[in-house]
Order: structure tokens, then C-alpha cells, then sequence
């Protein structure tokens, strides 16, 4: 443990280096390897933008790229975001110099970790996230060294606050997707170019993360199977209700003989279960490990003092010395996971289907589950007002996505039936 005085550049003073700041200023004492912390140049794109703190005394860069490479500089804080650009440029940069590097970006973590660990390690500076994901609930720590000792199995969990959001105020409030979306950018809950929170690439960056650090091998952003919530039906919420069943964007890592399937999906969880629990924008997490069996982890995802505080811990961790590989293993030994294909996992379903009010369509689309091998687990038929058509609804056992998808499509094709149909999976947890 070195006890010397830390000098902090942080680029991004928007939600997270706000709070970062704001944290300093509170803390003015946080230094867990004795010595001091001060913040030694600041960066962002606007330097007169009203900021929540007093930047003027703060030496100001308008290029993140020179704050990284600053001497004044010992600890490089990225907190601007984006896969590449000037947050990818500016890590570069830093770890280029030999520099300790703290982000809390899950995009470029998530496409560029390789190539990023492998710098950090070859110039000896670590290269810290936690903050990339689930925010102030320490879920990257957790991973990729409480549990180093075993071996995970699966993860699975709600990763994006903003869509747990969405789908918890439709249910209780009976609004459609559009509307609450509005409300939530209203709030500030959701940015105003909503894509990569509800197209699902938000979770889908944090769950390759957690996938890349629990099963030791590089992120494999490219390989995960990804699905969002801008689809989602008001029907859907209430009918899953009815069964028993919550909507939620799951995004889950599964590693079997075969390799990896990372995904991420709306998906069905049963109405006592944890993880139908969290609602509002609270993330949630499951970890299942051959010893430890399964752990359970929930709290806030974002948001500018929770985040902060991750960031914070980071930054405790280069000051206390704390050497790890910036993964689970060594950048040199790191390889891409192999990808199952999807077509072979198996799990349950749940499947609506619109269809015509006449007789023989509820034999028709049952026969034709049970030709294609599908077996049906529960069967819901309700009278809905003011739609064209009637919903048959039905949960199916354990089937073959493979299998599932041809028997979808051969519904698709009857004559009595309106619309595509829709299928939700019922999450394996
Ligand atoms: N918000 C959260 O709760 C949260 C949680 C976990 C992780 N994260 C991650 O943390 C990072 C920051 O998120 P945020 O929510 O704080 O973003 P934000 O509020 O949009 O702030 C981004 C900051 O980056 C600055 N910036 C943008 N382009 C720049 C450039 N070319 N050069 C210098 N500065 C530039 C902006 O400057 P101006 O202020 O002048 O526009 C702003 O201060 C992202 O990677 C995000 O994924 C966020």
C-alpha cells in the first residue's frame, strides 16, 4: 500500500462525473491508502454549461485525449461514455502512458475490453469499471473476485434500470410503451435517444461484461442474441399477469459444454420470484455457481451517487496498490467464448396468438403445436374488448427453440389467424 497524494483528471461531468465531484467534495478525507486525493483537470464538450459544482478552479482540457496524458494527471477517470470516439482515444491514451484508468463505460468495456485489458497489462495500469455495471451494487468486484474460487454456471438478472422502469409502470398503470417512454424521458430516466437503453444493447453490453468476468474469457459483445422492450404489448403484461407471470428484460449468460449463450430478452418471471420483485429502476442479479449454489444481489443501476460511489471504490483500488488482471485471467490467455447457437437452447414459452371468433381455431392451433412436437403447459382463452379478434394465450413445457420456431410459423400461416404472433420466453431462473 503506497500512502502518497493522488492526482485525479476526470473527463465527463455529466450524471456520473457530477456525481464523482460532488463525491470528492463530500469526502474531502477519502484516501484508503492514507495521502490525498485532489482533482487536477477536468474535461467535458461544454466549459460554460451550468454544472451542480464549481468547476472555475478546476484547470479545464477541451480534449480529453491531453487531460489523459496531462502530468499533472495520476488517475484517469472516463466518465464521457461511448464505444469509441474520444472516451476510447482518451483510455488509450492513458493507459499508453502507463496510467491507472477508472471507467464506468459498459460500451466500450464491452466491445473493446480485450484490446483495452491487454494495453492496461502490458504498460502495467490497471484498468477498473465497476461502475459499468448494475452502478453502485458492486457486481463486477463480485464476480471477478469474491467468486474467483468457483465456478459460474449462470447469470442472470435485470440489467437496465430504464426498462425495468418502463415495464413496471405499464403493468401498474395500464399505459402503453410510447407513453410511458415519454414520461420516463420526462423524468430523466430514459435519454432522449432512447435505442440503447429499450432496443436491449444497454443490458446486453453488462451481461457480455459479467459473462467475460464469471466464465474467463473475453467479452463477446458481437456473439450475444438481443432483443428489447420496444415491442412489448400492454396485452402481453396483462395476459402474463394472469398466468402468473411478470414481464421483465432478462438478460442472462449460461455456459454449458457447448460454450456460452449470452442474451438478452423480455422475458416471463413468476409473480413471487425475486426478480418479478424489483421493480421501478432497481437492477437485480442472479449468480449460480457449482459450490456456492445460487447468490442474489439487487439495487440501484444508475444514477449520479450510486455510480459515484462504484467510480470511488475504483479509484480505492489503484491508490491501495490492488493488482488483478483487468478480467478474470490474464489478457494473454484470454479467448472469445464459443457461442451457442441459440436455435439449440431449450426453455419455456409463453405464445399469443390473435385469431378469428369461429369454431376449430382453438383445435387447429393446438393440433398444430402437438404435430411440431410442442407440449402445451397452460391455456388461457379471454374475451378482450374493442381488438379485432380473440387472444389465445398458452405457456408451453421445455421445447426446442428450433422446435418452437417452426411451430410459431406454421400458426402464423393459418388462415384463422390475424397477426404475428407473439412469443415471450419464460425465463430459466
Ligand atoms: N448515468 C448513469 O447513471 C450511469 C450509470 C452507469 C454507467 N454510466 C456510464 O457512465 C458514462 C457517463 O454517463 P453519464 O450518464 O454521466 O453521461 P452524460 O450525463 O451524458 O455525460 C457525458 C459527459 O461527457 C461529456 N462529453 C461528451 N463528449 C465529449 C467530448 N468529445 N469531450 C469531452 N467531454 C465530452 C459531456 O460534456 P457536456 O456536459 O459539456 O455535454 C458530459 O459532461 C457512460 O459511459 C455511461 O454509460 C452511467
Amino acid at each position: 500500500m503506497t500512502s502518497k497524494d493522488w492526482r485525479i483528471g476526470v473527463a465527463g461531468l455529466g450524471t456520473v462525473g457530477a456525481g464523482l465531484l460532488t463525491f470528492l467534495s463530500e469526502r474531502p478525507g477519502f484516501a484508503p491508502a492514507g495521502g490525498r486525493v485532489s482533482v487536477t483537470g477536468v474535461s467535458a464538450r461544454s466549459r460554460s454549461r451550468p454544472r451542480p459544482f464549481d468547476i472555475s478552479n478546476l484547470p479545464w482540457f477541451d480534449d480529453p485525449v491531453a487531460l489523459a496524458t496531462s502530468p499533472d494527471v495520476d488517475i484517469f477517470v472516463e466518465l464521457v461514455g461511448g464505444s469509441d470516439g474520444p472516451a476510447k482515444a482518451a483510455v488509450e491514451a492513458a493507459l499508453n502512458a502507463g496510467k491507472p484508468v477508472v471507467t464506468a463505460n459498459k460500451a466500450l468495456i464491452a466491445e473493446h475490453g480485450a484490446e483495452l485489458a491487454a494495453l492496461a497489462e502490458a504498460k502495467g495500469a490497471p484498468l477498473l469499471f465497476e461502475a459499468a455495471v448494475m452502478g453502485g451494487v458492486p457486481a463486477v468486484k463480485m464476480v471477478r473476485e469474491a467468486l474467483v474460487g468457483d465456478d459460474i454456471r449462470s447469470i442472470a438478472g435485470i440489467l437496465n434500470g430504464t426498462c425495468n422502469f418502463i415495464l413496471t409502470e405499464m403493468e401498474a398503470t395500464g399505459r402503453s410503451f410510447g407513453d410511458v417512454l415519454a414520461e420516463a424521458q420526462r423524468l430523466g430516466y430514459a435519454e432522449a435517444d432512447p435505442t440503447m437503453d429499450v432496443g436491449g444493447f444497454d443490458a446486453a453490453h453488462k451481461i457480455s461484461i459479467l459473462a467475460a468476468l464469471a466464465f474467463g474469457c473475453a467479452p463477446n459483445y458481437a456473439a450475444a442474441e438481443i432483443e428489447g422492450i420496444d415491442q412489448v404489448d400492454l396485452l402481453d403484461i396483462k395476459l402474463a399477469r394472469d398466468l402468473g407471470y411478470r414481464v421483465k428484460l432478462v438478460a442472462s449468460a449460461d455456459r454449458s459444454p457447448d460454450g456460452v449463450l449470452v442474451r438478452v430478452h423480455p422475458s416471463l418471471a413468476p409473480l413471487n420470484h425475486p426478480l418479478a420483485q424489483a421493480g421501478g429502476a432497481l437492477n437485480a442479479l442472479f449468480i449460480e455457481g457449482a459450490r456456492i449454489g445460487r447468490i442474489f444481489v439487487q439495487g440501484p443501476g444508475a444514477g449520479a451517487g450510486p455510480t459515484a460511489a462504484a467510480v470511488a471504490a475504483d479509484i480505492a483500488d489503484v491508490m491501495t496498490g490492488a493488482v488483478r488482471p483487468v478480467f478474470q485471467a490474464p489478457a494473454s490467455s484470454l479467448s472469445p467464448f464459443t457461442p451457442v447457437d441459440p436455435s439449440k437452447s431449450v426453455g419455456r414459452a409463453y405464445l399469443r396468438f390473435m385469431v378469428k371468433d369461429e369454431p376449430g381455431v382453438i383445435a387447429a392451433v393446438s393440433e398444430t403445436l402437438a404435430e411440431a412436437g410442442v407440449s402445451i403447459e397452460s391455456f388461457l382463452q379471454k374475451p378482450v374488448e374493442n381488438t379485432e379478434g380473440v387472444p389465445i394465450v398458452l405457456t408451453t413445457h421445455a421445447v426446442a427453440e428450433s422446435v418452437l420456431m417452426a411451430a410459431v410459423e406454421r400458426i402464423a400461416g393459418l388462415s384463422s389467424v390475424l397477426e404475428r404472433p407473439r412469443l415471450l420466453r419464460i425465463a430459466r431462473i
